[in-house]
């Protein structure tokens, strides 16, 4: 999305911000859609919330400007379901209210409304607003893209090596289901999702020669090798909605006993979250093909889990779940082949 022309910069002109209007009164609906067309907004108007929420789906609208008082749904109800929605909960939705409603302000509020307009709609006002949060939503917008860069980037480098193919995206299915069955909050759950995805984005800095080398690696190597952690790290630091992605990416080759790296953080030092991706990484690892070896069954990687387990490289709590977990059938499609993905 870009602004329109004097959008309080005056730099955006390309294209206008898609507003999705919602107000059972046709007249209103009209009057507000002309002026806002006017402006150079690309407008769409529907009736009532259940058509709201489907043009929300399709239309994808920068800004929803809701009328509180419908039939069916009202506009409260249309707002939670916006802002509950993964895909829309970041629209900015403006919730046009009576002229001295505080009731419904609280109850706007506490669905998730961003802003507010009292009829009758003052239309300076109205465009105020309506720019002020376009510019929002342009930012968030943008960050967003941010992340669709590191997540191909990402997917990138396990292109590089034919043999970790899929493994991301198990990884990511494998450590959510596990996150859940541990009662972690939802926005830990969504970090190691993400997280499947970017954790070896640091890989970027490690040379083809090392990455793909089919034997053992040098001393030398090793040490390039085991930089991934702090540069993915690094590399995903500037992303606020990272937060919690961060040290999962840093922390998944820590081992219980403090043997692992970077830090040799140990037990509870060690982020629950990057010891849940450990868990699946690992696994993941040992049941798929690699150059030098064909995959272990599931059992066989499973005991040698647990072997590694009785050695102190793992949270045997977690390993425990994490058994039942894959004994209940394994979350994410078998695996195929594998590199150096995760020992
Ligand atoms: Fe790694």
């Amino acid at each position: 999305m870009a602004l329109p022309a004097d959008a309080g910069t005056g730099e955006c002109k390309t294209m206008p911000g898609k507003i999705l209007i919602v107000d059972d009164e046709s007249a209103a609906r009209l009057a507000l859609a002309t002026l806002l067309r006017r402006e150079g907004f690309e407008v769409t108007e529907v009736r009532d919330g259940a058509t709201a929420l489907a043009h929300c789906a399709s239309f994808c609208p920068d800004l929803v400007l809701l009328d509180i008082l419908m039939p069916g749904m009202d506009g409260f109800e249309v707002c939670r379901r916006i802002k509950a929605t993964p895909q829309t909960r970041l629209t900015p939705v403006v919730l046009i209210t009576g002229l001295s409603a505080t009731e419904d302000r609280i109850q706007g509020i506490n669905a998730g409304a961003d802003d507010f307009l009292s009829k009758p709609i003052d239309f300076n006002e109205l465009l105020a607003r309506t720019r002020s949060l376009l510019r929002l939503k342009q930012f968030t917008d943008e960050l967003e893209n941010a992340e669709v860069v590191l997540f191909s980037l990402a997917e990138s480098i396990e292109a590089r090596d034919p043999y970790t193919r899929g493994h991301c995206e198990r990884l990511a299915q494998m450590s959510a289901c596990l996150g859940e069955i541990q009662g972690l909050p939802e926005e830990e759950i969504k970090a190691l999702r993400w997280a499947g995805i970017v954790h070896d984005i640091g890989k970027v800095a490690v040379p083809d020669a090392i990455l793909l080398k089919p034997g053992p690696l040098s001393a030398e190597e090793t040490e390039i090798m085991r930089k991934h952690p702090v540069v993915g790290e690094r590399i995903c630091a500037p992303l606020r909605t990272f937060r919690l992605v961060l040290p999962i990416i840093r922390h998944h080759h820590e081992r219980h006993d403090g043997s692992g790296y970077p830090d040799g953080l140990r037990g509870p030092q060690i982020p629950v979250t990057a010891a849940i991706l450990q868990l699946a990484d690992v696994y993941d690892a040992l049941t798929a093909d690699r150059p030098y070896r064909t995959a272990s069954p599931t059992e066989i990687a499973l005991k040698i889990m647990h072997e590694e387990c009785g050695r102190g490289w793992w949270n045997r709590e977690l390993l425990d779940a994490f058994t039942r977990m894959i004994g209940n059938g394994q979350p994410g499609a078998p695996p195929k082949k594998m590199g150096k993905a995760a020992r």
